[in-house]
């Protein structure tokens, strides 16, 4: 991947950064209020890099999924207010896309100044199927700028006008963030040092099929949790109770624990279940054996004994990725599963593993439950992005930059 040494000598230059500023928003009654600001830290290195070098730094990214209109709710104000803080210098906001505010913005920015276009997907063509309309977005961000630096890791792998076209236009590089992630994410994609555990959770196992089908022949151990894993207990014959089931994939279910056994990959499900009543219920109706869940009982997070089991299988572990929590950790009853493999992690990475954690609920819980980032290997800015990475896709983004 070509990076940003091979632009050149930025001094003086216009350089259009695609960043991922998707940030989790509440929304109250007054200005909307950032709730996580972890992917425009992510973005600094490369933002200050570039302003270093005195380039002028055109910055476009996208909030949230306006379909193609302007809509207040998905300014990027609020991260324009942000990033400024974090730069310690302010940044103005176009108030258009690539319209007569972004030229004006542009035009006005100083060597070593930063500026941001608003959200791009309130343009209908960021996210067009037709490969011409894309281009003449493209054309036109392209005009706004010398050179391009794809910095949106949790974007590569959308073939999108800011992500892919533009990368065709302009002399192009990945960004630091890009880079990074790609490093530390190939060590578990490419030859992992073994034993290689997997961590899998999150509501839906739909979400997750190719990554799974892809892991049955690279992983050591497969540990499921979350939603996702009643499709399992169910695949195995177990009652489930009124816990989330996708009975159209019990089936392909049944197909990967076959697989799995076939090719000596390890499948490790819950031997416990913390229950309750309904999802609303105030409090948990207790723990119960995965093999006895009561018919009218829901289950929300992994049970004390499956913590335990869980920690254990990654304790002599070398590389490790985490995708997606055990259990509705939001909410206090229901987050001792995630703390306990979270934790279970941070031990295992002590001892030498190199750990990944991917996905914004997983990266989000380690934040919430108040674990300290520095005690994983690598803390992914990417959901669909890292989960397609390790599925083995060719992402677009990236290949744009080859
Ligand atoms: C994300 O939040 O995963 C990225 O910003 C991509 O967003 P998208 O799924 O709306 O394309």
């Amino acid at each position: 991947m070509k990076t940003i040494d091979s632009l050149g000598d930025l001094r003086g230059k216009r350089v259009l950064v695609r960043s991922d500023f998707n940030v989790p928003l509440a929304q109250g009654d007054g200005a909307p209020v950032i709730t996580d600001d972890g992917r425009i830290r992510a973005a600094l290195p490369t933002l200050r890099r570039l302003a270093d070098a005195g380039a002028r730094v055109v910055v476009t990214a996208h909030l949230g999924r306006p379909k193609g209109e302007p809509r207040p709710e998905f300014s990027l104000a609020p991260v324009a207010a942000r990033l400024g803080e974090l730069l310690g210098a302010d940044v103005a906001l176009a108030d258009d896309v690539t319209g007569p505010s972004a030229q004006k913005v542009v035009g006005d920015l100083a060597d070593g100044q930063v500026a941001l276009l608003e959200n791009v997907r309130f343009d209908a063509r960021e996210t067009s199927k037709d490969d011409a309309e894309r281009e003449a977005l493209a054309g036109e961000l392209a005009a706004l700028a010398d050179a391009f630096v794809s910095d949106g890791f949790g974007v590569v792998h959308r073939k999108q006008a800011s992500v892919y076209d533009v990368a065709r236009i302009l002399p192009a590089a990945a960004g630091e963030l890009v880079l990074k992630e790609v490093e530390s994410l190939s060590r578990a994609t490419g030859d992992p040092e073994r034993p290689y555990a997997v961590v899998l959770g999150g509501s839906k196992v739909s979400d997750k099929l190719g990554v799974i089908a892809n892991l049955l022949t690279k992983a050591d151990r497969l540990l499921i949790g979350g939603g996702m894993v009643f499709t399992f207990l169910a695949a195995k014959g177990l009652e489930v109770g009124t816990s989330l089931l996708e009975k159209d994939q019990i089936d392909t279910v049944k197909g990967y624990l076959a697989t799995a056994e076939e090719n000596g990959v390890e499948i490790v499900l819950p031997s416990d279940v913390v229950v309750a009543d309904s999802f609303d219920a105030p409090s948990p109706a207790g723990v119960v054996p995965a093999d006895a869940i009561p018919a009218d009982k829901i289950g929300l997070d992994i049970g004390p004994a499956s913590g335990e089991l869980f920690a254990a299988k990654l304790a002599d572990t070398r590389t490790i990725a985490w995708n997606g929590p055990m259990g509705v950790f939001e909410r206090a009853d229901y987050a001792a599963g995630t703390r306990t493999v979270a934790q279970g992690i941070v031990d295992a990475t002590a001892n030498g593993a190199f750990s990944i954690v991917g996905g914004g609920d997983s990266a989000a819980a380690v934040r919430v439950l108040g674990f300290d980032e520095a005690g994983f290997s690598h803390i992914s800015t990417g959901g669909g992005a890292s989960l397609e990475l390790l599925e083995g896709k060719e992402l677009p983004g990236l290949t744009v930059l080859a």
